[in-house]
């Protein structure tokens, strides 16, 4: 009896570990098709601006997004929300009109296969600080690329005043993105201590995220 108990239990370990194996192997499949399905619509809609590797070497102006930084500061959600609402008045076009649901999803699965890395980031939890400060730091350090009251400049930097960038970023990503930068890009780190021209405190990066938040474009 006690042998049949065995054997029943192993037998059942063997069926569990079998369903496992097909249910993510079936997951794998499917992100895969969703990759190939993704690079397709990329190849038409967005290579000609973001490049063949997405580091922004296309024909047209585009951005890198397919360096490690900002890839490991943005969610899946919000790589939806910047294709679906694009930025207003850059050339970034929305594509919520252009294109289906599902293709946007694909686009989000093959930008996300892109990343190789998990990096540590981190930003503090509440970031309020000195409005005239932050203006006064991002002028001296900022506006040369990102323009006056973050217009942003063609080639140089991104509008980082421009409404949806604001609407669909939070405070901690815009704190991240200026502390760390991107790699490969001419968006260098800020922070303290790591590898950049611009060594600012903590507090500095505070309030020029704090005057950042304030801007709104007219
Ligand atoms: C005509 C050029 C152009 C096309 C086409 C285009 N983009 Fe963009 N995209 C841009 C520019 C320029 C920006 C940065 C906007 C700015 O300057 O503030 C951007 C920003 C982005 C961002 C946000 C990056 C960041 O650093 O926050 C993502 C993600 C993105 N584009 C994905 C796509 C995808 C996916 C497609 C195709 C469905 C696409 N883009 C098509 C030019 C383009
Ligand atoms: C030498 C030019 C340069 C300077 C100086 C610079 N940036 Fe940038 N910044 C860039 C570029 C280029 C990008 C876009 C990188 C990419 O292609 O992914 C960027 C991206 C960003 C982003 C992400 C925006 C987005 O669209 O996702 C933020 C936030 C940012 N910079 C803030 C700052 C702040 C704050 C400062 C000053 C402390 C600063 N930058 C200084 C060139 C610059």
């Amino acid at each position: 009896m006690r042998k049949v108990i065995l054997i029943g239990s192993y037998f059942l370990i063997i069926i569990g570990i079998i369903i496992v194996i097909s249910h993510n192997s079936l997951k794998d499949n499917k992100s895969a098709k969703a990759i190939v399905a993704g690079e397709k619509i990329y190849k038409v809609q967005c290579l000609v601006c973001h490049g063949k590797t997405g580091k922004g070497e296309g024909a047209k102006v585009g951005t890198a997004i397919n360096n490690q930084h900002f890839l490991n500061t943005v969610s899946d959600k919000d790589l939806y929300n910047d294709i679906k609402y694009g930025r207003e008045n850059t050339a970034m076009p929305s594509y919520g009109p252009r294109v289906s649901e599902k293709a946007l999803t694909n686009l989000v699965a093959f930008i996300r296969n892109w990343q190789t890395q998990e990096l540590k980031v981190s930003a503090p939890k509440t970031i309020s600080g000195d409005i005239s400060n932050g203006k006064k730091l991002y002028d001296l350090y900022c506006q040369s690329c990102h323009g006056k009251a973050g217009a942003g400049k063609v080639n140089m930097g991104t509008s980082i005043s421009n409404p949806q960038y604001l609407k669909y970023t939070t405070d901690q990503q815009i704190w991240i993105s200026t502390a760390y930068g991107r790699e490969d890009t001419r968006m260098g780190p800020s922070l303290k201590g790591l590898e950049g021209v611009r060594q600012l405190k903590k507090d500095d990066i505070t309030d020029i995220v704090t005057y950042i938040r304030s801007l709104s474009h007219k």
